[in-house]
């Protein structure tokens, strides 16, 4: 069961279409969130809109729908489905015009809201970690930009896929960013670094609940930039993503990240997000 909304109106899967004009199909010239519910409760949804809210201002896409108008959509899509745990896709571009480069002076957003229930990872990924390769970043300087533009990410992923691994790691010159479609965090001497939020990442959801968790555990946190070097030399590896949620990796390259198990650390981490995930509403 698919429940869509295409510009506030409920319509059939089947009948959910756009133009072929699209900008977001022409271009790319658009903006996505995935947000999580769990036993219908929305995991930080205004989180993701006021994300969303960002992203629209940094393209100069004027959203002629009100946030809280796509906030009500996806409540009702959520429960016109009658889901439990889903997963919200919400796409918005800048609309439908004869193709030309510059920005269309009078057309309006199309939007989307596809909710569709949302398949847990397998248990065992989470108990005994899994692998990740390490790739050049080759996407633009921009990628604090949640833009549907995915080619490289998907790329990445692909040649994740290929080597039987779980993710795709990012560098930049030898500097870890992200991952394809996830932030990275290693630990080192109960120490977490992570990326800084700055232009050569996603300000990931998950990453923020992440440095909020670490500072109630009491853990201390680095937002600096880590090499390739450092990743190897890690305690412990995790990625954190909307449906990856909190990810164990052990191993990067073929190489044993610490003892070859999910660390203390992440394990903890991934308890407190847990049971977040079995309160949280908003
Ligand atoms: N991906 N970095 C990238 C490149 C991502 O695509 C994502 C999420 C994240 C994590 O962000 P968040 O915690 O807000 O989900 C980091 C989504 C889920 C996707 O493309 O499906």
């Amino acid at each position: 069961m698919t429940v869509v909304y295409l510009n506030g109106k409920r319509v059939d899967y089947g009948d959910a279409k756009v133009s072929v004009e699209d900008r977001g199909f022409q271009f790319g010239d658009g903006l996505y969130e995935v947000v999580r519910v769990y036993g219908g409760r929305f995991f930080y949804l205004d989180r993701h809109l006021e994300r969303l809210k960002k992203g629209a201002r940094e393209i100069y896409l004027d959203l002629d729908f009100g946030l809280d108008e796509l906030k009500e959509v996806c409540r009702k899509a959520v429960l016109d489905g009658g889901f439990k745990d889903a997963s919200v896709y919400i796409q918005v571009t800048r609309g439908a015009a004869p193709r030309q480069h510059n920005f269309p002076a009078n057309t309006t957003c199309t939007w989307v809201v596809l909710v569709r229930e949302a398949k847990a990872q397998p248990q065992e990924y989470y108990e005994n970690g899994v692998s990740a390769i390490t790739v050049p970043d080759e996407r633009w300087m921009r990628c604090n930009i949640k833009s549907v533009q995915l080619i490289p990410n998907c790329i990445a992923k692909e040649k994740a896929k290929k080597a039987g691994a779980y993710e795709a790691i990012f560098h930049r010159g030898g500097v870890v960013t992200e991952a394809s479609s996830s932030n990275v965090f290693i630990v080192k001497n109960k120490r977490l670094f992570t990326h800084p939020a700055n232009n050569f990442i996603l300000h990931g959801i998950t990453r923020g609940v992440v440095l909020e968790i670490a500072e109630k555990l009491g853990v201390e946190v680095v937002e600096e930039n880590f090499t390739l070097d450092k990743l190897f030399d890690a305690d412990e590896v995790f990625v954190t993503g909307t449906m990856t949620e909190i990810m164990p990796i052990v191993k990067v390259d073929g190489k044993i990240i610490g003892d070859g198990v999910p660390g203390e650390v992440t394990r903890s981490i991934m308890k407190e997000f847990r049971e977040l995930t079995e309160t949280v509403d908003q």
